[in-house]
């Protein structure tokens, strides 16, 4: 659509008690149980469940092509609660194409964690809150887990030249995984 990149674009418009986008332009993607094969260790759990199951929508804005050099994209996530066996529901996680890009994520509803993992697989992880905002550094494969009850909503805005790499995720995950251990979520 030839409209949709402009030199000047109108505002986009976020409901902050929801985390909620709403404007022209704005895209959707969404991810399923089924779509995220290999993904969740325990694979006899994942079989179990029903396919369509959604686990995370992508609101997002972007106001220039993607691949544009010093553009920035601004999106919503919402996760959804739930588990795969002893495993939290979780995004794919990626690290950016172009690997020194950084990113924010700010947290608007659910409580949840922040993955981390830098190219030598060292994971670490941080408690997500209403309000919480989190800087990624480039070279850092990134994943959110919703570990509470509710919906997690967070924000985030991103490099449009960054891309995403998925590929070395699915192939060799993340170094630790967010497991429910005696009601409690426990990287392991
Ligand atoms: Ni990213």
């Amino acid at each position: 659509m030839s409209t949709q990149f402009k030199v000047n674009p109108q505002p986009t418009f976020v409901d902050w008690s929801t985390g909620d986008l709403s404007g022209e332009g704005i895209e959707e993607s969404v991810k399923t149980l089924g779509q995220l094969a290999g993904l969740f260790k325990d694979e006899a759990a994942w079989r179990s469940m029903d396919p369509v199951t959604e686990v995370y929508r992508v609101r997002f804005w972007r106001p220039v092509p993607e691949g544009t050099s010093g553009g920035l994209f601004w999106g919503a996530t919402i996760l959804q609660p739930g588990r795969v066996g002893d495993e939290y529901f979780m995004t794919h996680g990626h690290f950016h194409a172009i690997r020194d890009r950084a990113e924010y994520y700010a947290t608007v509803k659910g409580t949840g964690a922040m993955l981390f993992m830098g190219e030598e697989e060292h994971t670490w992880s941080q408690t997500m809150k209403p309000g919480t905002v989190h800087y990624i550094p480039g070279k850092v494969a990134h994943r959110v887990v919703n570990t509470g009850h509710e919906p997690l909503v967070i924000l985030a805005s991103w490099h449009s030249d960054a891309g995403h790499d998925y590929a070395s995720i699915r192939t060799k995950g993340f170094g630790k995984r967010m497991v429910v251990r005696e009601g409690e979520p426990c990287l392991v």
